[in-house]
């Protein structure tokens, strides 16, 4: 090769390596995640059996175009856990490992892996920046941690979520309440209204008021002095919000089914929130899924990684693997991650892997560069913008459709008095009092239904079935007409509608009674 030509690197190798922490379910790339990677141009090795606990086979990787063999000494190794201290020792020296480090709590580690000769990312690093959103680990994990909690809590709690009218009697809708509506919390609120329970939230942020209900639930605030949060996460809350939360934890452990606490401070323990005697005053079969069990528990008598069972029936869920309890999700979500961080870090999509420490991502996640400890970073300034939106989350985000401009908008208000105008004119009486009649009805049923809360739409729904009965009169005036045929048909007619007034006034009654307290 002359001087002049550049110099050609051969692809790195990328190694996807098996979990050895014991129930760990997840691997750190799924098929579908192999493919991008050897679309940036990377070759991939997998550990033989590393996604067999996701329900990925060896076989499945191969298909997709990757080797399976030995991922260790490979340039870059991608990882769910920690490495263990004999993990380390089978890393090459320059070798790049990106796993889940939690750098503030283990310095240790990164001293292990600095004198390994390493280079380590820490997933748990990524700042919580609407950029870096795509590589953020722990918001997918917990996105998946809030709805597996409430599957967990469905799967304890002897009854329907929904309430349901039965030819055997009548069920209520069972009663939840969240507290903490971070990413893990928004979930749980959005899986349980979805599986028909009333949900309710409670947060010391109470700009998450509208994500709370856009979800199905009913936002409970508490009314105390509280600092603003200015980076997306929750300040310390004061003695005077503790108190008044306190008072809303009381009243309304004692009226729920489910309590599921997610609270959260970065870098403090986990904030208590239900007492013992909160726990004592609840019903004997209700269900407390305690999220945040690893961090000291939101909940006094939680057991982390088991679910126990108080003197008064309670059953306290302090699972601490619940992201791995949905292991082919998890490691899509964390595979999918994973290849938005190493797009970033391979700006050529040439298989070769560079890190940039003017990029604050980047910085963010380098926890250990070439042997040198590089944590902590220097802040990142990140906005006060919620965490995360619940939309662009868990759906689609719904395609925007162009607003009228205040022109546009007095034109068609224009447009339509004129047609309204030329229709009173010209149509026959009867029309026009029909249509008037019809316009009435649109306006009050747009206003009506819209402040009727959801989960009311149903006796709504049987009360106005009961109210289109009025067709009724109409039968009675016709009833003694000569011809027998009328007659007889406006009998049919009496009998039917009838039975859909008294019957839907009927189920209007149970349902309401559902949701009155007592
Ligand atoms: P996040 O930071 O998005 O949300 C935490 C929420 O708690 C915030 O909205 C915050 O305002 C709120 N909060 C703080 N103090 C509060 C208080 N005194 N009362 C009520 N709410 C309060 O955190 P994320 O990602 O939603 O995680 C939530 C918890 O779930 C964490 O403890 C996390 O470690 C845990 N987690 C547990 C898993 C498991 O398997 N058990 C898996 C994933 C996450």
């Amino acid at each position: 090769m002359s001087a002049q030509e550049p110099a050609h690197h051969p692809p790195q190798r990328v190694g996807v390596v098996a979990e050895s922490v014991s129930g760990e379910t997840r691997v750190a790339a799924t098929p579908a995640t192999v493919r991008q990677l050897l679309g940036l141009g990377y070759e991939v090795v997998v550990e033989s059996e590393a996604g067999a606990a996701s329900g990925f086979s060896d076989q499945a990787y191969l298909d997709v175009g990757a080797e399976i063999g030995e991922a260790w000494d490979a340039d870059v190794v991608l990882k769910v856990n920690s490495p263990s201290d004999a993990e380390i020792t089978r890393l090459r020296q320059g070798t790049t490992v990106v796993a889940l480090l939690t750098p503030a709590q283990k310095p240790e580690l990164l001293h292990t892996l600095a004198d390994a000769g390493v280079t380590a990312l820490a997933l748990d690093a990524v700042p919580r920046i609407s950029r870096a959103q795509s590589m953020d680990v722990l918001s997918s994990m917990a996105n998946i941690a809030g709805y597996r909690a409430v599957i967990e809590a469905a799967h304890v709690f002897g009854r329907f979520f929904t309430g349901q009218v039965t030819a055997a009697g009548k069920v209520p809708p069972a009663k939840v309440l969240v507290a903490g509506a971070g990413v893990a919390g928004l979930a749980a609120i959005g899986a349980a209204s979805n599986l028909g329970a009333i949900v309710r939230a409670t947060d010391p942020r109470p700009e998450v008021a509208d994500q709370v209900k856009s979800l199905g639930g009913e936002y409970l605030p508490v009314h105390a002095a509280q600092e603003t949060s200015t980076d997306g996460y929750a300040k310390a809350t004061s003695a005077d919000y503790d108190r008044a939360a306190a008072e809303l934890y009381h009243e309304q452990a004692a009226d729920v089914d489910i309590v599921i606490t997610t609270a959260l401070i970065p870098g403090r323990p986990a904030p208590r929130l239900l007492t013992a005697r909160n726990v004592a005053a609840m019903k004997p079969g209700s269900v407390v899924v305690d999220m945040a069990a690893a961090q000291g528990g939101n909940v006094e008598g939680t057991v982390p990684g088991r679910a126990v069972v108080t003197d008064n029936g309670v059953t306290i869920i302090g699972y601490t693997d619940l992201a791995s309890r949905l292991p082919a999700q998890a490691s899509q979500l964390f595979g999918t991650n994973l290849v938005n961080l190493l797009r970033l870090l391979t700006p050529g999509k040439d298989g070769r892997l560079a890190i940039d420490f003017d990029d604050v991502v980047q910085r963010a996640v380098t926890v250990v560069r070439d042997g040198d400890v590089t944590w902590p970073p220097p802040p990142v300034a990140v906005s006060a913008a919620p965490a995360v939106q619940p939309e662009t989350r868990l759906a689609e985000p719904e395609p925007k459709r162009p607003r009228p401009t205040s022109a546009g908008r007095f034109g068609l208000i224009g447009l339509g008095m004129l047609a309204m105008f030329l229709l009173m004119a010209f149509a026959p009486a009867q029309l026009a009092g029909n249509f008037t009649v019809f316009a009435l009805a649109v306006v009050i049923g747009y206003y009506v239904i819209g402040k009727v809360h959801h989960a009311l739409h149903t006796p709504l729904m049987s009360v106005t079935n009961a109210i289109s009965g009025i067709v009724v009169i109409g039968a009675l005036l016709q009833i003694g007409h000569e011809n027998r045929i009328v007659t007889a048909l406006s009998f049919v007619a009496v009998l039917l509608t009838s039975v859909n007034i008294f019957g839907g006034f009927a189920v209007t009654r149970r349902m309401l009674s559902m949701f009155s307290k007592g």
